[in-house]
Protein backbone atom coordinates (compact mmCIF):
# COMPACT_ATOMS: atom_id res chain seq x y z
CA UNK A 1 0.00 0.00 0.00
CA UNK A 2 1.11 3.93 -1.13
CA UNK A 3 2.85 5.61 2.08
CA UNK A 4 2.11 9.31 2.27
CA UNK A 5 5.16 11.42 1.85
CA UNK A 6 7.08 14.79 1.56
CA UNK A 7 8.52 14.60 -1.81
CA UNK A 8 10.66 17.19 -4.07
CA UNK A 9 8.89 18.99 -6.57
CA UNK A 10 10.48 22.27 -8.09
CA UNK A 11 7.20 23.75 -9.32
CA UNK A 12 6.03 23.68 -5.75
CA UNK A 13 6.09 26.83 -3.71
CA UNK A 14 8.83 25.40 -1.25
CA UNK A 15 9.84 22.87 -3.25
CA UNK A 16 7.96 19.99 -1.68
CA UNK A 17 4.67 18.69 -1.88
CA UNK A 18 2.69 15.68 -0.28
CA UNK A 19 2.40 12.51 -2.08
CA UNK A 20 2.29 8.95 -2.22
CA UNK A 21 5.03 6.67 -2.71
CA UNK A 22 5.62 3.09 -2.40
CA UNK A 23 5.70 0.81 1.02
CA UNK A 24 9.31 0.86 1.33
CA UNK A 25 10.95 -2.61 1.71
CA UNK A 26 13.21 -3.39 3.84
CA UNK A 27 16.54 -4.70 3.93
CA UNK A 28 18.00 -7.18 6.27
CA UNK A 29 19.39 -4.78 8.68
CA UNK A 30 16.40 -2.45 8.86
CA UNK A 31 13.18 -2.56 11.33
CA UNK A 32 10.09 -0.72 9.51
CA UNK A 33 9.22 2.49 11.33
CA UNK A 34 5.52 4.29 11.87
CA UNK A 35 6.85 8.27 11.70
CA UNK A 36 4.86 10.43 13.46
CA UNK A 37 7.28 13.17 14.24
CA UNK A 38 10.15 14.68 11.99
CA UNK A 39 12.12 17.84 11.96
CA UNK A 40 12.79 20.45 9.47
CA UNK A 41 16.46 21.10 9.29
CA UNK A 42 17.68 24.08 7.61
CA UNK A 43 19.77 21.34 5.24
CA UNK A 44 16.24 19.89 4.05
CA UNK A 45 15.52 23.05 2.94
CA UNK A 46 18.73 23.30 1.04
CA UNK A 47 18.25 19.65 -0.35
CA UNK A 48 15.24 20.26 -1.52
CA UNK A 49 16.46 23.09 -4.17
CA UNK A 50 20.12 22.10 -4.63
CA UNK A 51 19.35 18.61 -6.50
CA UNK A 52 21.23 16.37 -4.13
CA UNK A 53 17.69 15.24 -2.82
CA UNK A 54 16.46 14.29 -6.25
CA UNK A 55 12.65 15.40 -7.75
CA UNK A 56 10.50 13.09 -6.77
CA UNK A 57 12.33 11.49 -4.22
CA UNK A 58 11.04 11.71 -0.30
CA UNK A 59 12.74 14.61 1.36
CA UNK A 60 14.05 14.59 5.27
CA UNK A 61 16.83 12.98 7.68
CA UNK A 62 15.25 12.96 11.30
CA UNK A 63 12.41 10.58 12.17
CA UNK A 64 10.79 9.53 15.23
CA UNK A 65 8.25 6.97 15.61
CA UNK A 66 7.24 3.46 16.40
CA UNK A 67 9.02 -0.07 15.02
CA UNK A 68 6.08 -2.19 13.30
CA UNK A 69 8.41 -4.69 12.10
CA UNK A 70 11.35 -5.85 13.33
CA UNK A 71 14.82 -6.10 11.24
CA UNK A 72 15.42 -9.96 9.49
CA UNK A 73 18.31 -10.65 10.82
CA UNK A 74 17.14 -10.11 14.50
CA UNK A 75 19.50 -7.09 15.46
CA UNK A 76 17.99 -3.72 16.88
CA UNK A 77 14.74 -2.98 18.70
CA UNK A 78 11.25 -4.83 18.54
CA UNK A 79 7.74 -4.35 17.69
CA UNK A 80 6.14 -1.43 19.17
CA UNK A 81 9.13 -0.38 20.47
CA UNK A 82 9.56 4.02 19.98
CA UNK A 83 12.68 4.89 17.92
CA UNK A 84 14.36 8.06 16.59
CA UNK A 85 16.41 8.23 13.81
CA UNK A 86 18.66 9.87 11.21
CA UNK A 87 18.11 8.88 7.90
CA UNK A 88 17.75 9.50 4.39
CA UNK A 89 13.93 10.27 3.41
CA UNK A 90 12.46 10.79 6.96
CA UNK A 91 9.52 12.50 5.65
CA UNK A 92 7.49 9.76 4.98
CA UNK A 93 4.85 8.28 6.95
CA UNK A 94 6.22 4.53 6.94
CA UNK A 95 10.63 4.29 6.51
CA UNK A 96 12.92 1.45 6.80
CA UNK A 97 15.84 2.02 8.49
CA UNK A 98 19.11 0.54 9.41
CA UNK A 99 19.38 -0.56 13.17
CA UNK A 100 22.57 1.47 13.17
CA UNK A 101 21.03 5.32 12.37
CA UNK A 102 18.21 4.87 15.32
CA UNK A 103 18.03 4.85 18.81
CA UNK A 104 15.73 3.97 21.59
CA UNK A 105 13.64 6.43 23.05
CA UNK A 106 13.52 6.35 27.17
CA UNK A 107 10.82 7.02 28.86
CA UNK A 108 10.05 10.89 29.73
CA UNK A 109 10.89 11.49 26.27
CA UNK A 110 8.24 12.23 23.59
CA UNK A 111 8.37 11.55 20.10
CA UNK A 112 8.33 15.79 19.21
CA UNK A 113 11.35 16.01 21.36
CA UNK A 114 13.19 13.23 19.95
CA UNK A 115 12.59 13.88 16.52
CA UNK A 116 14.11 17.54 16.97
CA UNK A 117 17.54 15.72 17.84
CA UNK A 118 19.51 13.86 15.10
CA UNK A 119 20.81 15.95 12.72
CA UNK A 120 21.01 19.22 14.95
CA UNK A 121 22.06 17.18 17.86
CA UNK A 122 24.77 14.99 16.32
CA UNK A 123 26.12 18.16 14.43
CA UNK A 124 26.88 20.26 17.90
CA UNK A 125 27.99 17.04 19.36
CA UNK A 126 30.74 15.62 17.21
CA UNK A 127 32.07 19.38 16.38
CA UNK A 128 32.35 19.65 19.89
CA UNK A 129 34.13 16.50 20.00
CA UNK A 130 36.37 17.21 17.03
CA UNK A 131 37.46 20.80 18.17
CA UNK A 132 38.76 19.07 21.49
CA UNK A 133 36.64 20.80 24.02
CA UNK A 134 37.51 20.73 27.64
CA UNK A 135 36.86 22.38 31.48
CA UNK A 136 37.65 25.76 30.56
CA UNK A 137 37.83 26.31 27.22
CA UNK A 138 36.33 29.53 25.71
CA UNK A 139 33.45 28.52 22.82
CA UNK A 140 32.35 30.39 20.73
CA UNK A 141 28.49 29.39 19.03
CA UNK A 142 27.36 31.21 15.71
CA UNK A 143 24.02 30.96 14.91
CA UNK A 144 23.28 29.90 18.90
CA UNK A 145 19.69 30.21 18.43
CA UNK A 146 19.39 27.96 15.82
CA UNK A 147 19.14 23.93 16.00
CA UNK A 148 22.32 23.51 15.70
CA UNK A 149 23.63 26.54 18.21
CA UNK A 150 20.84 25.45 21.04
CA UNK A 151 22.23 22.07 21.49
CA UNK A 152 25.85 22.94 21.34
CA UNK A 153 25.85 25.61 23.84
CA UNK A 154 24.03 23.35 26.53
CA UNK A 155 26.81 20.50 25.31
CA UNK A 156 29.70 23.08 25.60
CA UNK A 157 28.15 24.21 28.66
CA UNK A 158 28.17 20.74 29.96
CA UNK A 159 31.55 20.01 29.47
CA UNK A 160 32.81 23.12 31.53
CA UNK A 161 33.51 25.72 28.90
CA UNK A 162 32.82 29.37 28.65
CA UNK A 163 30.73 29.92 26.59
CA UNK A 164 29.86 32.34 24.35
CA UNK A 165 26.64 32.79 22.11
CA UNK A 166 26.32 34.61 18.74
CA UNK A 167 22.78 35.48 17.67
CA UNK A 168 21.57 37.91 14.85
CA UNK A 169 19.45 40.25 17.00
CA UNK A 170 18.59 40.86 20.71
CA UNK A 171 15.40 38.86 20.47
CA UNK A 172 16.74 35.66 19.35
CA UNK A 173 19.03 35.67 22.28
CA UNK A 174 16.25 34.47 24.17
CA UNK A 175 16.74 31.39 26.66
CA UNK A 176 20.41 30.50 25.92
CA UNK A 177 21.89 32.34 29.06
CA UNK A 178 19.37 29.88 31.26
CA UNK A 179 20.83 26.98 29.05
CA UNK A 180 24.20 27.15 29.99
CA UNK A 181 25.33 30.85 27.49
CA UNK A 182 28.11 32.82 29.66
CA UNK A 183 27.88 35.60 26.99
CA UNK A 184 25.18 36.65 24.60
CA UNK A 185 26.26 38.79 21.69
CA UNK A 186 24.98 39.78 18.69
CA UNK A 187 27.05 39.02 15.92
CA UNK A 188 30.84 39.43 17.55
CA UNK A 189 29.95 42.69 18.79
CA UNK A 190 32.77 43.33 21.56
CA UNK A 191 34.11 39.97 21.82
CA UNK A 192 38.11 41.07 21.87
CA UNK A 193 39.77 38.00 23.97
CA UNK A 194 40.74 34.89 21.97
CA UNK A 195 38.59 31.85 22.06
CA UNK A 196 39.99 27.83 22.00
CA UNK A 197 37.16 26.54 19.59
CA UNK A 198 34.05 28.12 17.10
CA UNK A 199 30.97 25.77 16.13
CA UNK A 200 30.17 28.15 13.20
CA UNK A 201 26.92 27.69 11.07
CA UNK A 202 27.23 31.25 9.87
CA UNK A 203 30.24 31.51 7.57
CA UNK A 204 30.91 34.38 5.78
CA UNK A 205 32.45 37.47 7.07
CA UNK A 206 31.27 36.22 10.43
CA UNK A 207 33.63 33.48 10.31
CA UNK A 208 36.74 35.52 9.03
CA UNK A 209 35.69 37.40 12.21
CA UNK A 210 35.97 34.27 14.17
CA UNK A 211 38.95 32.94 12.66
CA UNK A 212 40.83 36.24 13.78
CA UNK A 213 39.66 36.04 17.33
CA UNK A 214 41.21 32.18 17.34
CA UNK A 215 43.86 31.48 20.02
CA UNK A 216 46.67 29.82 18.82
CA UNK A 217 46.37 25.49 18.65
CA UNK A 218 42.32 26.76 18.51
CA UNK A 219 40.04 24.57 16.00
CA UNK A 220 37.11 26.14 14.26
CA UNK A 221 34.43 24.11 13.21
CA UNK A 222 32.70 24.85 10.01
CA UNK A 223 29.07 23.35 10.31
CA UNK A 224 27.11 25.76 8.08
CA UNK A 225 26.65 28.34 6.02
CA UNK A 226 23.19 30.37 6.46
CA UNK A 227 24.97 33.51 5.93
CA UNK A 228 25.43 32.48 2.20
CA UNK A 229 27.91 35.04 2.08
CA UNK A 230 31.60 34.45 0.70
CA UNK A 231 34.56 34.24 3.65
CA UNK A 232 37.33 36.91 2.57
CA UNK A 233 40.62 36.80 4.45
CA UNK A 234 42.38 39.22 4.25
CA UNK A 235 46.54 38.65 3.56
CA UNK A 236 48.19 36.97 6.10
CA UNK A 237 45.02 36.21 8.00
CA UNK A 238 46.12 32.65 8.17
CA UNK A 239 50.17 33.05 8.53
CA UNK A 240 50.77 32.47 12.09
CA UNK A 241 50.78 29.79 15.19
CA UNK A 242 49.22 27.07 14.02
CA UNK A 243 45.44 26.91 14.46
CA UNK A 244 42.99 25.21 12.08
CA UNK A 245 39.58 25.41 10.05
CA UNK A 246 38.19 22.35 9.94
CA UNK A 247 35.33 21.13 7.13
CA UNK A 248 32.49 19.21 9.07
CA UNK A 249 30.07 17.01 7.73
CA UNK A 250 28.18 14.13 9.63
CA UNK A 251 28.97 10.64 8.15
CA UNK A 252 29.09 6.97 9.41
CA UNK A 253 26.90 5.53 12.05
CA UNK A 254 24.43 7.44 14.61
CA UNK A 255 23.45 5.21 16.75
CA UNK A 256 25.33 5.98 19.76
CA UNK A 257 25.28 9.32 20.12
CA UNK A 258 21.66 9.42 19.40
CA UNK A 259 21.38 7.31 22.24
CA UNK A 260 23.52 9.65 24.28
CA UNK A 261 21.57 12.74 23.07
CA UNK A 262 18.14 11.17 23.96
CA UNK A 263 19.57 9.83 27.38
CA UNK A 264 20.45 13.20 28.02
CA UNK A 265 17.13 14.48 27.16
CA UNK A 266 15.55 12.14 29.24
CA UNK A 267 17.78 13.27 32.56
CA UNK A 268 16.87 17.15 31.20
CA UNK A 269 20.37 17.99 31.06
CA UNK A 270 19.81 18.92 27.49
CA UNK A 271 16.45 21.14 26.53
CA UNK A 272 15.16 20.33 23.33
CA UNK A 273 13.75 23.97 22.45
CA UNK A 274 10.92 23.70 20.03
CA UNK A 275 10.05 26.82 18.35
CA UNK A 276 7.66 25.63 15.59
CA UNK A 277 5.51 22.82 16.13
CA UNK A 278 2.28 21.32 13.42
CA UNK A 279 1.08 19.12 11.02
CA UNK A 280 3.48 17.95 7.90
CA UNK A 281 -0.03 19.95 5.79
CA UNK A 282 2.04 23.29 6.76
CA UNK A 283 5.36 22.44 5.75
CA UNK A 284 5.46 25.97 3.46
CA UNK A 285 4.40 27.84 6.67
CA UNK A 286 7.58 25.81 8.62
CA UNK A 287 10.24 26.08 5.67
CA UNK A 288 9.29 29.76 5.74
CA UNK A 289 9.59 30.35 9.19
CA UNK A 290 12.86 28.82 9.09
CA UNK A 291 14.28 30.36 6.42
CA UNK A 292 13.16 33.50 8.02
CA UNK A 293 15.13 33.32 11.12
CA UNK A 294 11.61 33.05 13.21
CA UNK A 295 12.49 30.12 14.72
CA UNK A 296 14.03 29.28 18.31
CA UNK A 297 15.60 26.27 18.20
CA UNK A 298 13.88 23.43 15.66
CA UNK A 299 11.18 23.07 14.19
CA UNK A 300 8.97 19.91 14.24
CA UNK A 301 6.52 18.34 11.76
CA UNK A 302 3.57 15.97 12.55
CA UNK A 303 3.07 13.32 10.16
CA UNK A 304 -1.30 13.36 10.47
CA UNK A 305 -2.68 10.88 8.41
CA UNK A 306 -5.56 13.62 6.72
CA UNK A 307 -6.66 12.50 3.42
CA UNK A 308 -4.40 13.50 0.28
CA UNK A 309 -6.10 16.02 -2.10
CA UNK A 310 -5.47 15.09 -5.45
CA UNK A 311 -6.96 17.60 -7.82
CA UNK A 312 -10.25 15.36 -9.71
CA UNK A 313 -9.33 16.41 -13.64
CA UNK A 314 -12.42 18.32 -14.94
CA UNK A 315 -14.64 16.43 -17.56
CA UNK A 316 -12.81 19.00 -20.11
CA UNK A 317 -9.45 17.28 -19.34
N1 LIG B 1 27.70 19.78 8.29
C1 LIG B 1 26.69 19.11 8.84
O1 LIG B 1 26.71 17.87 8.99
C2 LIG B 1 25.50 19.91 9.29
C3 LIG B 1 24.60 19.40 10.22
C4 LIG B 1 23.56 20.23 10.66
C5 LIG B 1 23.41 21.51 10.14
N2 LIG B 1 24.29 21.94 9.21
C6 LIG B 1 24.22 23.32 8.68
O2 LIG B 1 24.34 24.20 9.79
C7 LIG B 1 23.59 25.38 9.55
C8 LIG B 1 22.61 25.59 10.68
O3 LIG B 1 21.64 24.57 10.66
P1 LIG B 1 20.42 24.60 11.66
O4 LIG B 1 19.59 23.42 11.34
O5 LIG B 1 20.91 24.84 13.02
O6 LIG B 1 19.67 25.91 11.12
P2 LIG B 1 18.66 26.90 11.90
O7 LIG B 1 17.96 26.15 12.98
O8 LIG B 1 17.87 27.55 10.85
O9 LIG B 1 19.63 27.93 12.59
C9 LIG B 1 20.50 28.71 11.84
C10 LIG B 1 20.86 29.98 12.55
O10 LIG B 1 21.72 30.73 11.68
C11 LIG B 1 21.40 32.09 11.77
N3 LIG B 1 21.19 32.66 10.42
C12 LIG B 1 20.24 32.33 9.52
N4 LIG B 1 20.36 33.08 8.41
C13 LIG B 1 21.41 33.90 8.64
C14 LIG B 1 22.03 34.92 7.87
N5 LIG B 1 21.57 35.24 6.65
N6 LIG B 1 23.10 35.54 8.40
C15 LIG B 1 23.54 35.24 9.63
N7 LIG B 1 22.98 34.28 10.42
C16 LIG B 1 21.93 33.61 9.90
C17 LIG B 1 20.11 32.25 12.54
O11 LIG B 1 20.39 32.91 13.75
P3 LIG B 1 19.96 34.44 14.00
O12 LIG B 1 18.58 34.63 13.48
O13 LIG B 1 20.10 34.60 15.47
O14 LIG B 1 20.98 35.21 13.24
C18 LIG B 1 19.64 30.83 12.82
O15 LIG B 1 19.22 30.68 14.15
C19 LIG B 1 22.97 25.21 8.17
O16 LIG B 1 23.82 25.79 7.21
C20 LIG B 1 22.93 23.69 8.00
O17 LIG B 1 22.91 23.33 6.66
C21 LIG B 1 25.32 21.18 8.78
Amino acid sequence: MPVRALVVDPSASAAVRLAEVPDPVPGPTQVLVDVSHASLNYGDLNDARSGRVPVGAVLGSDAAGVVVQAAADGTGPAVGTQVVALTAGAFAARVAIDVGALAEVPKGVDLAEAAALPVAGVAALRSLRAAGLGPGKRVLVTGASGGVGRFAVQLAAQAGAHVIASVGSPARAEGLAATGADEVLIGLEGLQRPVDVVIDSVGGPQLVAAWNLLAPGGSVQSVGWTSGESAVFPPYATVGPAKSLTSFVIQGEVGEDLATLTELAAERALTVEIGWQGSWDRFDEAAEALRGRRISGKAVLELTSGELHVPVPSPQD
